[in-house]
């Protein structure tokens, strides 16, 4: 069996193939960072005329790229929130056309979910252990910042999130100030990687009584604030000041986890979305946590469409079917 998955929630066009054992055959992504970066973010109307210009090519290199022609699709995943409507739009449509053309099942995705099934492609650490739960995920992108316990495949309870800005975002607004375009975090990575991490201390965020809250708004604004008081003699510690904030940022999403997964007694932590890439934050989850740490493989951790079809395969096993109704929402929960 091949499933095609789709995705456009946000700048990224992508289209991959998975098939029936997670292996992944293609996994296209055309970026748009060069049509938003003189913005200072993401315009989304350029977002989705873009995605409306590339969606066709996108899949067809999918397609090729996996030795495999439409015929041999057996079903089309989509994600279909969160995400920007107008961008998710051209998602939805794109698969709704091959499931009503080719005849196949169609399948809305949840963003968050794909990015949890991440973890269960082959190459990815989970694909291999056989019972994983109950599994602590610590979903961490441009948009979320949430801790969710899994006590079986495919359904989730929320047990805390950010009060305010998702960890991506500090770190995006943190580059965006030093003069950066989005995505920021890469670029505080690259910067911070040779830094000092003790260099400044940011503020890191505690609520007593709160266990499994995050907050980011008070460490981005410390930042950019730090930035504006220090921009003359910036140049002379930019990489210390990159790893200090990143170091902040990595300090209160590993402190908030590892209570959770000592409280709740899992079996692992899983954790995913775009800043799951962060090699700081890696390292840090690896040395504090004394439960096994998971996280997605090479290039899995970023948006991408094959954790889409890995999440469209396991709920196509599970009987979910959508039909040509499926529609784009842009603010969609997972619980
Ligand atoms: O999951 P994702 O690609 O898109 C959303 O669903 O938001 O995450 C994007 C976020 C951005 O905030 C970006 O700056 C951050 O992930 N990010 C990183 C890294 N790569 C992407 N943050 C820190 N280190 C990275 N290597
Ligand atoms: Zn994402």
């Amino acid at each position: 069996m091949k499933i095609l998955g789709i995705e456009t929630s946000c700048d990224d066009t992508a289209s991959a193939v998975v098939n029936d054992k997670g292996e992944v055959l293609s996994n296209v992504l055309s970026s748009q960072e060069q049509f938003h970066k003189d913005f200072g973010g993401i315009v989304p109307e350029i977002a989705s005329r873009k995605h409306a210009e590339l969606i066709g090519y996108v899949i067809k290199d999918a397609l090729k790229l996996s030795h495999s022609e439409m015929k041999d699709i057996d079903a089309v995943s989509v994600t279909y929130g969160p995400g920007l409507v107008g961008s998710l739009l051209v998602g939805v449509e794109a698969a709704k056309a091959i499931s009503f053309s080719l005849d196949i099942p169609l399948i809305g995705i949840n963003h968050l979910e794909g990015h949890i099934y991440a973890l269960f492609l082959k190459g990815s650490p989970l694909h291999y252990v056989k019972n994983p739960f109950p599994l602590l995920i610590l979903i961490v992108s441009g948009g979320h910042t949430e801790l969710i316990l899994m006590k079986e495949h495919l359904t989730y309870k929320l047990l805390g999130k950010t009060r305010d800005d998702a960890a991506g975002e500090a770190l995006d607004k943190f580059a965006r100030a030093l003069g950066y375009s989005y995505p920021g975090g890469p670029v505080i990575e690259k910067l911070g990687k040779d830094g000092d991490p003790n260099f400044y201390h940011f503020p890191r965020a505690n609520f007593p009584g709160t266990a499994y809250e995050f907050s980011f708004s008070g460490l981005k604004t410390a930042g950019v604030y730090y930035i504006e008081k220090h921009r003359d003699e910036l140049k002379s510690h930019l990489n210390d000041i990159a790893a200090s904030f990143e170091e902040a940022v990595a300090d209160m999403l590993v402190e908030k986890t590892i209570r959770a997964a000592r409280d709740f007694s899992v079996k692992g932590i899983g954790i995913v979305g775009g800043v799951s890439a962060n090699k700081r934050l890696r390292k840090k989850f690896l040395k504090k946590s004394k439960t096994e740490v998971y996280f997605p493989g090479n290039g899995f951790s970023t948006d991408n469409a094959a954790m889409v079809a890995m999440a469209g395969l396991m709920r196509y096993k599970k009987g979910q079917r959508d039909n040509l109704l499926l529609d784009a929402v842009s603010r969609l929960e997972l619980y």
